[in-house]
């Protein structure tokens, strides 16, 4: 049959025109290539996998439970997995009522995409940290909400300044709907937030009648002891949907995380996930659950933490040995990623094409700022670089800046 060029755009639905393809990714294609120290990307450090436990796991679920795990399951989550985590919520503070206030997704970037789909219409006010998660801009995009962006400080997000805010927007007669925070160990700030902070966050959203998102990957891996409470722990009013996962403390390759909210939330989430992919995968939260029950996963956390907590200390000497004055970057008390600003004169999207013949890589930290700001700074990640390649990476790129001031 003849072939014919089609306008396959006037096909495509509206909403396809706010799906950006990842700056990161198509900027980053040659961070991979033989050479280059790459900070960019947020992979764990694939040497800690628990390579040997999986392997064991695996044949006992095959040979024990395979005609449940080769099947497909509830929406909601296996049961035996919800079980495990309502242990591991409650033992790490968070107590859960019951497993129906839980519900398992494949990743928890999943959950952001279900959240954008049955909360946001185009228009509603969406709260977001400066910087923030690039992937959750990315999943509540589509649905084509107006963001804000509220500065953070070494307290996390400036709740004085998102109060003014509210008030502003509520004497317009306007509310906000949704504030979406990584309120430990953020990715990209590596910031923290106080426990004072997450208390007002809180109040704040019992005064203005809005809803919490708290995606939490990383309060596994805090490098000294913090006092912290999820804002799940102190939510008494059901306004918080608190997510977190499975990739960071196990293996990201088994793409399941999880959701903990009221009943009636994940009620609709699930009814959500239903239309998307049936259910996560049957296999996968088998072996989940099983690492959970027999520790696999409070065994990993010590371990990564160790890693991670040396490659942090690592690059910040560095930084400090040899990023030259006007820079400054953030000191993470855990997670993955150190944020550096630069003297303001520097575009680090621009400047990345040199760091390609330099031969190491970063991540332009504009596209985490929804207030298009954000030009001079980037996210270093320290936790997929072998510990040898830290210092001469952050040389490179120290001597990289000093050309373009
Ligand atoms: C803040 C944050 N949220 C969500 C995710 C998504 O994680 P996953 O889908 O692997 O569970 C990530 C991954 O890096 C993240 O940093």
């Amino acid at each position: 049959m003849e072939s014919r060029n089609i306008n396959l755009s006037k096909f495509l639905a509206r909403r396809t025109q706010f799906m950006r393809a990842s700056e990161i990714r198509e900027l980053l294609k040659w961070a991979t290539e033989p050479g280059v120290i790459s900070f960019g990307g947020g992979m764990p450090d694939p040497r800690y996998f628990p390579y040997n436990d999986i392997r064991e796991i695996t044949d006992y679920i095959i040979r024990e439970k395979g005609d449940k795990a080769f099947q497909y399951t509830k929406t909601e989550g296996v049961d035996e997995l919800k079980e495990e985590i309502l242990k591991f919520m409650t033992k790490r503070g968070t107590k859960v009522d019951n497993i129906n206030q839980i519900l398992v997704t494949s990743g928890s970037q999943q959950a952001l995409e279900i959240l954008g789909r049955i909360f946001m219409d185009p228009g509603d006010l969406v709260v977001v940290e400066l910087p923030t998660y690039l992937a959750a801009i990315q999943a509540f995009r589509v649905y084509e909400p107006i963001f804000i962006g509220i500065p953070m400080d070494d307290n996390g997000m400036r709740t004085d300044i998102l109060e003014e805010k509210l008030k502003k927007i509520y004497s317009e007669g306007k509310s906000v709907k949704l504030v979406y925070t990584v309120p430990t160990c953020q990715n990209p700030a590596g910031i923290t937030m106080s426990n004072d902070r997450r208390k007002h966050l809180l109040e704040l959203a019992s005064k203005y009648d809005f809803l919490i998102i708290e995606d939490d990957p990383y309060s596994y891996f805090l490098f000294k002891k913090i006092d912290f409470r999820s804002i799940k722990s102190m939510d008494t009013e059901g306004r918080v949907i608190y997510l977190s996962t499975f990739s960071k403390i196990l293996i990201p390759g088994l793409r399941l995380g999880w959701s903990v909210a009221s009943e009636e939330i994940i009620t609709k989430m699930a009814l959500a996930k239903q239309a998307i992919d049936l259910c996560s995968p049957a296999f996968c939260q088998y072996i989940a659950a099983e690492a959970l029950k027999r520790g696999v996963v409070d065994k990993q956390i010590p371990i990564i933490k160790k890693v991670y907590k040396n490659k942090r200390d690592l690059m910040l000497e560095a930084l400090e040995k040899y990023f030259p004055e006007g820079c400054r970057w953030t000191r993470p008390v855990g997670g993955m990623f150190i944020f550096a600003y630069l003297p303001e004169k520097i575009d680090t999207s621009l400047m990345l094409e040199k760091a390609k013949q330099k031969k190491v890589a970063y991540v332009p930290g504009r596209s985490f700022f929804v207030d298009g700001s954000g030009w001079n700074t980037m996210r270093l990640n320290f936790t997929f670089v072998n510990e040898e390649e830290i210092e001469e990476g952050i040389r490179r790129l120290a001597e990289l800046i000093k050309e373009e001031l």
